[in-house]
């Protein structure tokens, strides 16, 4: 669902994101609104998650720079549909709606997810400018069966497309997490809309950590953004001149890998893939536990199968173990 557009509150960061301070008079003529109305929206935009100084005689400045994402430049950059709903309840649950009238590969994006979600329900974290939120409707020919393979070949995409624009040592976290340094800097969710006619309609949804307030509340394990990832190398090719890191350059390259993996993996299948996602596995050769519901399993983490499957060597030998509810932790 699209909340009803809060125009006001998007024109004020609009101003805030040229940068500098703004008095609440400035920007109440420039909108049309009084002062107390200004500051309304300002409250209102401050629980999207966005940090805003507030200086008695100057008026309001971001605390971190913020370059807004533009849809007409990704959509020029790619061959995807793309559709731009700065603020949203799930950009997953968005296209999951309306999968029936949507051409494959069709993409949404947004600034702000009032309900982002991950696995099993469990939340994620989204507020407004500081990450990505993309997702992307596929129709998969081969069916429900091959959902498993394409929700790793999209990580590994996405892992290989940061090593092209430069930023290196991310890895993945089966089935579908990246980690950079053992902390997680991107989540990624396949949900299954149905099937129609044997094919599958999936929705793939990433949220990546771009530039994210390190006092956000609600993450209940060690997290990273990319900003910290690309902060030694001072000229990096994804900063701009304020300080921010290139979203919409980011958006391109995902959605252009995820298509090239995508069609790739309808083509060959998981044939290739295995020595790719093994190359940039965080645990490869690490002691890991898989928890199943109750039941848990100590051992040496070795890759992953064809299947897409997770193998982990045990006393018994290696066993390969595959389904949504398992959870592979560090030990
Ligand atoms: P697994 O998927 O292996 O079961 P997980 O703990 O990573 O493990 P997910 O469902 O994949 O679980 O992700 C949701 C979890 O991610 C949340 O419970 C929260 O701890 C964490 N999380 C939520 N938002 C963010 C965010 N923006 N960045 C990093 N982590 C987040
Ligand atoms: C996870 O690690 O559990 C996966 C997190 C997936 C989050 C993304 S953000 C874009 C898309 N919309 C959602 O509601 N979830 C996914």
């Amino acid at each position: 669902m699209i909340p009803r557009t809060p125009k006001a509150k998007l024109d004020i960061l609009r101003l805030l994101a040229q940068g500098g301070f703004h008095s609440g008079e400035e920007i109440g003529k420039t909108l049309g609104i009084s002062r107390a109305a200004v500051s309304k929206h300002i409250k209102g935009i401050h629980e999207w998650g966005v940090e805003i100084f507030s200086l008695q005689g100057k008026g309001y400045q971001l605390a971190e720079p913020m370059t807004l994402l533009d849809a007409e430049r990704i959509a020029s950059d790619t061959h995807a549909p793309v559709m731009l709903h700065p603020v949203i309840d799930s950009t997953n649950q968005y296209l999951l709606n309306q999968v029936d009238s949507l051409e494959s590969g069709t993409t949404c994006i947004a600034e702000y997810q009032s309900q982002g979600r991950g696995r099993r329900g469990r939340q994620w974290v989204s507020p407004f400018g500081a990450n990505l939120y993309l997702s992307m409707y596929w129709r998969l020919e081969a069916g429900m069966a091959a959902a498993m393979g394409l929700s790793l070949v999209v990580g590994v995409a996405v892992v290989e497309a940061l090593e092209s624009l430069g930023v290196a040592d991310v890895k993945l976290k089966w089935p579908n997490d990246l980690y950079y340094q053992d902390k997680k800097l991107a989540g990624i969710l396949v949900e299954l809309s149905g099937q129609a006619g044997g094919a599958a309609h999936l929705v793939i949804g990433m949220g990546m950590n771009i530039a994210m307030s390190e006092q956000i509340p609600g993450i209940d394990q060690p997290w990273v953004s990319l900003k910290q990832v690309i902060e030694e190398h001072e000229n990096h090719p994804l900063r701009l001149t304020q300080g921010d890191v290139d979203r919409n350059q980011l958006c391109v390259a995902f959605i252009n890998a995820w298509q090239t993996a995508l069609r790739d993996y309808e083509e060959q299948g998981m044939h290739g893939f295995v020595e790719r996602w093994n190359r940039i596995d965080n645990f490869l050769n690490r002691p890991i536990k898989l928890i199943m519901g109750q039941r848990e399993i100590s051992g040496i983490s070795r890759g992953i199968n064809e299947q897409g499957a997770v193998l982990i060597e045990t006393e018994q030998g290696v066993e390969a173990h595959i389904g949504g509810e398992i959870s592979l932790r560090g030990l």
